[in-house]
């Protein structure tokens, strides 16, 4: 989950580096560092910082380096303590790299390396490849083979980018499991070898995705790919096709707001739109899902595998399917799935749910279903990252980069997929139920423009639960897991407790903590379960809990039960998830800008979790 990025070019590249780093951020911020040889000639030099890139960019002031190749990196600590001898890059002797991914047999190598006498400065798995690295170069003509060799000699998943004092002009670059691109660039007249495309966005309009298993080196004027597995020679070239970027650089800009997260919870209408002008053909009015269509049809059952909030859509998405498609639809998380020995035959579509399409667990669990046989498919939204390139079918979604760590216009694009999912199997299966047209989507995000009038009103309901010792979500059906949604938002980003609860399930247990103090959020528009949901509500009132209640604007009983009311204009049960959504996301958003935390890089998170 670490962030890299690698420059070689005629170009002076420490600001490359570090801006590089400040869009890599939201893969790790414990420490970061930059390595550049000044002039291409003398060894490279290290600076490197605890916490966030400011603080490298302070070290970098006090003590700047020069010259137009280099490395950086952001580090999420796997393998010894966020400081600063662990931060990257590493050295030994005269190879220096950066790490991503965790080397599994690290033990049994550092015990090796011990024995042999190397000198190692830090706690991390990573300084272990240089030392290795510097071994074999002892016995190997060239970097890149030396580089090569050491690591067949690693087992687990990552990435290394390497360069070495004694090979000027050059980078190595290796990739198993964590994703890595490589770019000539025009402008800045260099290559670019970095963990995600957004690092270098701004120097190139296309990337080309390593796969597993490429070495790729890289000098000023090109970059060439090779496989690990076999002696690096011409004739063992590979060509791979690069991706066209269709990100604009505003994406990367906050745009006037104060955080991320505010702004993509405020792009949400146009994530949905674009998303939506990605799934419908304009002219038939028909959901374009043909692909994934034709595998559901063929399924006796659907497996949605995702983490955190994806699995969240992914619970939506098994209400939606199952009551349209009537496939039965287990939803799990990706981490126990791959562990779980489900019951796997060909017969079984795997749909893995994911924004990034690289986390490491959703993406092992994808492998082993595919490994035993079963159809698999993906909804995404990065182009050209591992999920969708290894699937049979994708449904991206247009959501456009996410940069806040607490994932928002991801989430409710995800859920408008499998609304158009559940859509179109009605459509296709003659199934007679309460799906709504086409044309219905289309209103959607002037819905969801309506819900983010209501921000005000959600800022003075967090000022006032401010002091809640805690927070319980509840709901009942496809509004469950948005509930779920709404605790996970305010314990990622506000460090405070909360639960999500299925409304039902509050008395055989959860009520035991209701008190003045503590909030109880519930989702309750006037859907076949609201009589039952405002039952569970009356209880909580009994035990003076204090209620937030989000339901139907003109619904006055619930506005009368509770304290604060979020009235909403839910136009029809699907879309409520989305709807309902938002005021969870205002909620968590203002509650932690009270509290003072850092919105957008909450503590010990990371945006995409490329390590089990
Ligand atoms: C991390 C992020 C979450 C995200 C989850 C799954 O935990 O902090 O916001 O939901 O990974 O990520 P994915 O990219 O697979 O959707």
């Amino acid at each position: 989950m670490c962030g890299i990025i690698g420059y070689v070019g005629k170009k002076e590249c420490s600001r490359f580096l570090v801006d590089g780093l400040k869009r890599l951020e939201y893969r790790g911020y414990d420490s970061s560092g930059i390595a550049i040889s000044r002039n291409d000639q003398s060894n490279f030099e290290v600076r490197k910082a605890e916490g966030k890139i400011e603080r490298l960019e302070i070290a970098l002031r006090n003590s700047p380096i020069q010259g137009a190749i280099g490395l950086g990196h952001t580090r999420w600590a796997t393998h010894g303590k966020p400081n600063t001898i662990n931060a990257h890059p590493h050295r030994a002797g005269t190879t220096v790299l950066v790490h991503n991914g965790i080397i599994e047999n690290f033990e049994s190598i550092r015990e090796e390396l011990l024995a042999r006498g190397a000198s190692i400065v830090s706690e991390t798995d990573s300084e272990l490849f240089g030392h290795l690295v510097e071994e074999e170069l002892k016995k190997t003509a060239t970097f890149e083979e030396a580089v090569r060799l050491s690591f067949l000699k690693l087992e687990g998943s990552c990435s290394i980018v390497v360069v070495n004092d004694r090979f000027p002009g050059k980078i190595v670059a290796v990739r198993t499991g964590t994703p890595l691109v490589v770019s000539r660039s025009q402008k800045a007249d260099g290559c670019f070898v970095a963990s995600d495309a957004q690092a270098i966005v701004e120097h190139t309009d296309e990337v080309t995705y390593l796969e597993p298993r490429d070495l790729v080196v890289c000098t000023q004027s090109e970059f060439k790919i090779f496989p690990i597995d076999k002696k690096i020679s011409p004739e063992n070239e590979i060509k791979r096709s690069a991706t066209k970027l269709d990100w604009k650089m505003a994406d990367f800009d906050k745009a006037g707001f104060p955080h991320f997260m505010l702004k993509e919870i405020h792009e949400q209408p146009r994530a949905i739109l674009d998303t939506l002008d990605l799934l419908i053909e304009r002219d038939t009015m028909r959901a374009r899902m043909e692909e994934i269509g034709a595998l559901v049809q063929r399924a006796s059952k659907i497996q949605i595998i995702a983490c955190g909030t994806a699995w969240h859509a992914g619970l939506v998405g098994k209400y939606l399917l199952e009551s349209v498609a009537r496939v039965p639809v287990e939803v799990d998380l990706a981490s126990e799935y791959r562990y779980r020995d489900p019951v796997i035959d060909e017969h079984t579509l795997v749909l893995a749910v994911s924004q990034s399409g690289e986390t490491a667990d959703t993406l092992a669990a994808l492998r082993e279903a595919k490994r035993k046989g079963a159809m698999t498919a993906a909804i995404c939204n990065v182009r050209g990252s591992s999920m969708p390139r290894e699937v049979a079918a994708t449904l991206f979604t247009a959501a456009g980069p996410e940069i806040g760590v607490a994932s928002t216009k991801a989430f409710t694009t995800q859920i408008l997929v499998f609304m158009m999912l559940g859509q179109f199997l009605a459509h296709a299966r003659g199934v007679k139920t309460k799906a709504p047209d086409v044309h219905f989507f289309l209103q959607l995000p002037h819905q969801v423009q309506s819900a983010l009038e209501l921000a005000p009103l959600v800022q003075k309901i967090s000022e006032s639960c401010l002091q809640s010792r805690g927070y319980l979500y509840i709901a009942r059906g496809r509004l469950f897991p948005i509930a779920l949604e709404g605790a996970l938002k305010m314990k990622e980003i506000s460090y405070v407790h909360a639960e999500g609860y299925p409304a039902g399930e509050l008395k055989h247990g959860p009520i035991a903590m209701v008190e003045s103090n503590m909030t109880v959020v519930v989702l309750a528009p006037r859907d076949e379960l609201y009589e039952k949901t405002m039952s569970n509500l009356q209880e909580v009132k009994a035990r003076g809990g204090r209620i937030v209640a989000v339901g139907d604007h003109d619904d006055f009983s619930l506005q009368k039960l509770s304290d604060h009311f979020i009235g909403m204009r839910f136009a029809h049960d699907w879309s409520d998830s989305i709807l309902a959504t938002i005021p969870m996301q205002l909620l968590a958003y203002y509650t932690a800008v009270l509290k003072g935390t850092d919105v957008d890089k909450p503590r010990n998170l990371a945006k995409s979790v490329t390590v089990e």
